[in-house]
């Protein structure tokens, strides 16, 4: 199970600071449970690991595998919470080179990600890649109107269509969205595509354990099962009410405690490059859940310790408003051990017969150590090893957290009003119907 440490916050926070947070914690613990809490319709994420579509997921498990069978490709197209939760867990829990292997070798089709920016030269770039291979196309969008994916995915409807023709297109597309709404729900109830669902009272951000992750996730030859019994132990786990019987508690209270005290970014740090969309995954649940109403703690990541070598010199040394929170697998997936030289010209022979894991652990300690000196407090994640089992306990212990900490800070943790802003700015630059007022104005700006 998933322990969290702030012993390295202590120089910067006093424990009196965290536990005069029990009432708080408490008070969106309860709004949690009762469901009487703001964006109280999106809670559906709460019991998720216990409380989901058994049917759908059988179906989820059946089309995975027919897609591992007979696609080479599987392109996945969505943006934010349609996409990250499923990147997070690939890329966690893959071969770092997998997109470089056969089909065979990696024992999967290789899941690409597409929609989830407006590049033409991705987007260019993937239809190059799938040409000649076996493709099927996965259109993920709770809304069914996200223009980022509506555009890749009309590239790709058609390139579908036209090579493999209508009906057999119909076994390759498979359409994640609203049980009754949007135009993707309409277009796919028209063509036939084999559809699975976002709960209504699931956010993107928090539904990378419905369909939407677990159907890429699954493609990829990841247990699926494993994931949801791990989100299920890390459910009982962090529903305790006590913040000192539950660790998702007491990470909201200190990180609260220390964004009172003026701390207000927090890096997320991890030692596995194959962590690194993680980070960008837990970015997007905080981001985006906290930072409203002009307030909240900013969510950066760091990939070490190849970012110890740019980012490094600012978290040492730079603006003093940053505190840290390191994740560190105590098991590595694959170890490494440094050979001896005879010659050791390269004086390393001090390391030889030192595994790369315990170098590693070494390297994370005495960063934390130097940045505590450099006045970063640092809070500690421990996880046993990166599996699909605990993948499903880091999402439960990060959404938990997240919703707890939104509540105290008196904020909507499960809305999105400012992500409109610029969609308005787009459509209306765009030309699109009904922004011809909008349009006027921002181009008198522009010019
Ligand atoms: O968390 C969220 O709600 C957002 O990040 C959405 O996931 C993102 O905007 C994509 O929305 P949709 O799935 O409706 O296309």
């Amino acid at each position: 199970m998933i322990q969290f440490s702030c012993q390295n916050a202590s120089p910067f926070i006093n424990e009196a600071e965290v536990t005069m947070l029990a009432e708080q914690v408490q008070l969106a613990h309860t709004m949690l449970e009762k469901r009487n809490g703001p964006g109280n319709d999106y809670l559906g994420w709460v019991d998720l690991p216990v409380k989901y579509d058994k049917s759908e997921f059988a179906r989820i498990r059946k089309a995975a595998a027919q897609i591992r069978k007979t696609c080479d490709v599987f392109v996945c197209v969505g943006i934010g919470g349609s996409y990250l939760g499923a990147k997070a867990a690939i890329d966690a829990l893959s071969n770092h080179f997998s997109a470089a292997m056969t089909k065979t070798k990696r024992n999967a089709p290789l899941v690409v990600f597409a929609g989830h920016q407006i590049s033409p030269a991705y987007l260019a770039e993937l239809m190059e890649l799938i040409e000649g291979k076996n493709v099927c196309v996965n259109v993920i969008s709770k809304s069914g109107t996200t223009t980022e994916p509506a555009i890749a995915f009309r590239v790709l409807k058609a390139y579908v269509e036209d090579r493999y023709g209508k009906e057999e297109a119909k076994k390759r597309i498979f359409v994640t969205t609203d049980k009754a709404r949007g135009a993707l729900k309409t277009l796919s109830d028209q063509e036939g595509y084999e559809t699975f669902v976002v709960p209504d009272d699931v956010g993107g951000r928090y539904s990378v354990l419905t369909a939407v992750g677990l159907l890429p996730i699954a493609v990829a030859g990841i247990d699926i099962r494993e994931m949801m019994s791990g989100a299920k132990a890390a459910r009982e786990a962090f529903r305790k009410p006590s913040m000192a019987d539950n660790a998702a508690y007491r990470y909201a209270a200190v990180r609260t405690a220390l964004y009172r005290k003026g701390y207000s970014t927090e890096v997320l740090v991890n030692y596995e490059p194959s962590g690194h969309y993680l980070t960008e995954w837990w970015k997007q649940l905080y981001g985006e859940s906290e930072g409203k109403d002009q307030k909240g703690i900013f969510p950066a990541g760091v990939d070490n310790t190849t970012d110890l070598h740019s980012m490094g010199q600012y978290i040492q040394d730079g603006r003093r408003n940053l505190f840290e929170t390191v994740i560190w697998f105590e098991k590595a997936r694959r170890n490494f051990v440094i050979p001896s030289d005879e010659a050791n010209l390269d004086g390393l022979n001090f390391l030889a017969g030192k595994d790369m894991h315990e170098v590693n652990y070494k390297a994370m300690q005495g960063t934390v150590l130097a940045h505590i000196d450099g006045g970063v407090p640092n809070l500690a994640i421990t996880v046993d090893e990166m599996t699909a089992y605990t993948f499903g306990e880091l999402v439960y212990f990060f959404e938990r957290a997240c919703a707890v900490s939104g509540y105290m800070n008196a904020i909507n943790p499960f809305d999105q009003p400012g992500v409109e802003a610029y969609k308005k700015n787009m459509f209306a630059l765009l030309g699109k119907p009904g922004y011809e007022k909008e349009k006027e104005a921002l181009e008198s700006r522009l010019s």
